[in-house]
């Protein structure tokens, strides 16, 4: 099954420039490109951040791009946005019995569970104690199933200083790390917040972020009291989820190149 992974958007409201770039094309962008080389995707999941300071007129201006899109998509709550408007005009985007914006995506390759890490007021993430409670319940509802987790925050330090600031609190880090690793069939965590190209693995977990559409963030592992931006390329992941396997295709899809043949692969003179 293939699906796309993009994050961090950061839309403004009409014509408002984030960090002096318009947000919008490079999205728009994306949504030509996977429409005309992914078409058969699953759906798209976009990891947070969807506005940058949460205005109702970015959420338009989305759900508006987001309409050329031909397939489905979900939404995952970043620290930038608002609840309560995305709410309002995304009905997929479903808050569960204690209002967060968590839910539960079955598909044939197993449970998609989409986690809410936001608190108001700050940048960094919070995982409370009725969230672990939802979540335990699902692991448990799904426990015989492979789960993939899509969240914003990521749910351990990176090497990133001045962003692992912001990351999840560190306590809910632990607890969230216990709760995943006793499920035993979480096959991937996905996360945007970083705006960088990372994966690995944390407590025997597969993860990857990638890059957003509109700023990305400095590969600066020293400096922890100024968080460093700049303009690469945007991205988004090309995911097949294999039974014995996770892909992860990293794609530049705004770099203009030329592309030329090296040949046939079973031409042994390649
Ligand atoms: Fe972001």
């Amino acid at each position: 099954m293939k699906i796309i992974h993009l994050t961090d958007t950061h839309l403004g409201y009409h014509d408002q420039k984030i960090y002096n770039r318009d947000p919008l094309p490079a999205l728009e962008k994306a949504i030509k490109s996977i429409n005309s080389e992914h078409s058969d995707a699953a759906m798209m999941v976009i990891t947070g951040d969807l506005a940058h300071s949460g205005h109702p007129d970015a959420y338009q201006i989305l759900h508006s791009a987001l309409s050329k899109l031909t397939i489905p998509y979900h939404l995952v709550i970043g620290n930038h946005d608002d609840r309560a408007v995305i709410s309002t005009l995304f009905p997929d985007f479903k808050l569960d019995e204690y209002g967060f914006a968590q839910k539960v995506i079955e598909t044939e390759k197993g449970a998609f569970i989409l986690l809410d890490s936001v608190e108001p007021g700050t940048h960094a993430g919070v995982y409370s104690s009725e969230r672990f409670e939802w979540l335990q319940n699902k692991l448990t509802q799904y426990k015989k199933k492979p789960v993939y987790i899509f969240m914003h925050h990521a749910p351990f330090d990176t090497g990133i200083p001045a962003m692992d600031l912001i990351s999840l609190d560190k306590q809910h880090s632990i607890k969230l790390g216990d709760m995943l690793e006793s499920h035993g069939q979480v096959k991937h965590l996905f996360f945007g917040h970083y705006h960088r190209p990372i994966a690995g693995q944390w407590r025997g977990i597969a993860f990857s972020t990638l890059r957003g559409t509109n700023h990305q963030g400095v590969l600066d592992l020293y400096q922890s009291d100024v968080i460093s931006a700049c303009f690469e390329e945007p991205q988004y992941c090309v995911v097949l989820l294999e039974d014995d396997r996770t892909l992860v295709h990293y794609h530049d899809y705004m770099h203009v190149h030329d592309t030329f043949d090296l040949g046939s692969p079973t031409d042994a003179e390649m």
